[in-house]
């Protein structure tokens, strides 16, 4: 193993959101617990990155700073060579996060009562963007065959052509449910927001996270020309390389008027620059750090696998769903016919196993747990092994039958 993907960072009292969570909920939980809830990671910063912003802090002043050419070049270059497709340098449109990011695409492509699709389950700040900006939320749930999800392309279709529907917003490779959308899946849901004429929102974010056997296409490169002017493809270094406290993010926006009218919302809301440190860190990811996630790739499928050796099937009939892309888990707990609240605390309290509830992610989600699997194996083995071993005690018996609330 050329890179440590075995020390755990030590985030506790950094202020870290996954690990002050954890702590609020149990100040006493033991030393050796991590959670694996949020989407972050529990891996070191790869070196480069690190030298990278090092030398940032020792060289220069941490002034206002705008996007170089070696930025630019760095997001090209990256798309080019991980995603087989060439955005043009005017396209590339910065902001601190994809979630801001479409906070704003949902202000520069509708209007206050507009109705917005989404598929749930699904990253939940997609329906609280639309909410909060006054838009209507439309749903178009996302349909389960066993473990296989798919989206439901004439449901879509009907909701697509009422005269209220101006957008939608997609997550591919989509969190939760761990699938990389084919092809085919996404050519067809272009086509259907292309006949329309509704503005398509596509969360990329996860797209460097794609298991073996399976290939992430940008939607950007499987659209024409004129498709492409009502598409936003967001991006970011920030799941790939770990880097969401950088706070930056890239959106693709091909289309002149829908760039103009991006910008215009953005600013609007009174964001201008990055921070300083967002633009070495992901020049950095892009230019040095690919052996570093070729590597990690094989560290999740490893981590997945064992997820999967070690509960698909067992302790009651939990359901390990396929991980096609991500690092997130998709664990079905259906069989313990438990609600989702008694459930975590039960997980919590008994096996100090801190998850993502799936009835976060909205409809179809709430008998799902999600385990965020970019740990060191050692961590997830441990956090196995506490489940293994308070399944069956009387204790976690009583608890599950809803005897005892703790
Ligand atoms: C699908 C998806 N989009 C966006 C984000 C967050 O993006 P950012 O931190 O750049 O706002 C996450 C984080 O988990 C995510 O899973």
């Amino acid at each position: 193993m050329e890179h440590d993907f075995t020390t755990l960072p030590d985030r506790r009292g950094t202020g870290s959101s996954k690990w002050e969570a954890m702590l609020a909920d149990n100040p006493d939980v033991a030393d050796d617990v991590i959670p694996l809830s949020v989407a972050d990671m529990e891996f070191l910063t790869p070196t480069p990155i690190k030298a990278a912003l090092h030398r940032l802090i020792d060289a220069t002043a941490l002034g206002y700073t705008d996007p170089t050419d070696g930025f630019y070049d760095a997001c090209i270059s990256w798309q080019e060579r991980r995603h087989g497709w060439k955005p043009e340098k005017e396209w590339v449109v910065t902001s601190p996060g994809v979630v801001p990011a479409l906070y704003t695409a949902v202000r520069a492509c509708t209007n206050p009562g507009d109705g917005i699709i989404i598929q749930p389950p699904v990253y939940y700040p997609f329906s609280t963007a639309i909410e909060k900006t006054g838009r209507m939320l439309v749903e178009n749930p996302l349909v389960c065959d066993g473990t296989s999800w798919r989206m439901d392309f004439e449901g879509l279709e009907t909701l697509a052509h009422d005269a209220r529907t101006k957008a939608i917003i997609v997550c591919s490779p989509h969190n939760p449910v761990g699938r990389v959308w084919t092809e085919e899946e996404l050519a067809r849901l272009i086509a259907i927001c292309s006949d329309a004429g509704i503005y398509l929102l596509c969360d990329e974010i996860h797209n460097d996270l794609i298991m073996p056997g399976h290939m992430h296409r940008t939607l950007l490169s499987l659209a024409s020309t004129d498709q492409a002017r009502h598409i936003i493809v967001f991006t970011s270094c920030s799941k790939t390389f770990s880097l969401a406290g950088t706070q930056g993010s890239v959106a693709y926006i091909p289309g002149d008027g829908l760039r103009s009218a991006y910008k215009a919302a953005y600013e609007a809301q009174g964001l201008f620059q990055l921070n300083a440190f967002a633009y070495p860190a992901l020049i950095a990811a892009y230019n040095e750090c690919e052996g570093w996630l070729d590597e990690l790739i094989g560290i999740l499928m490893r981590n997945y696998t064992l997820l999967e050796d070690r509960l698909d099937g067992r302790l009651g009939g939990l359901s390990v769903h396929p991980l096609e892309g991500t690092y997130l888990a998709w664990v079905d707990f259906s069989a313990w016919g438990m609600d989702c609240r008694l459930r975590e605390r039960l997980l919590r309290t008994h096996a100090q196993l801190y998850l993502d509830s799936g009835a976060l992610f909205g409809t179809g989600g709430a008998s799902f747990e999600r385990f965020n699997i970019a740990c060191p194996t050692w961590a997830l083995e441990a956090a196995l092994a506490r489940l293994e071993g308070a399944y069956g005690t009387d204790a976690f018996e009583e608890a599950r039958k809803g005897r005892n609330g703790s």
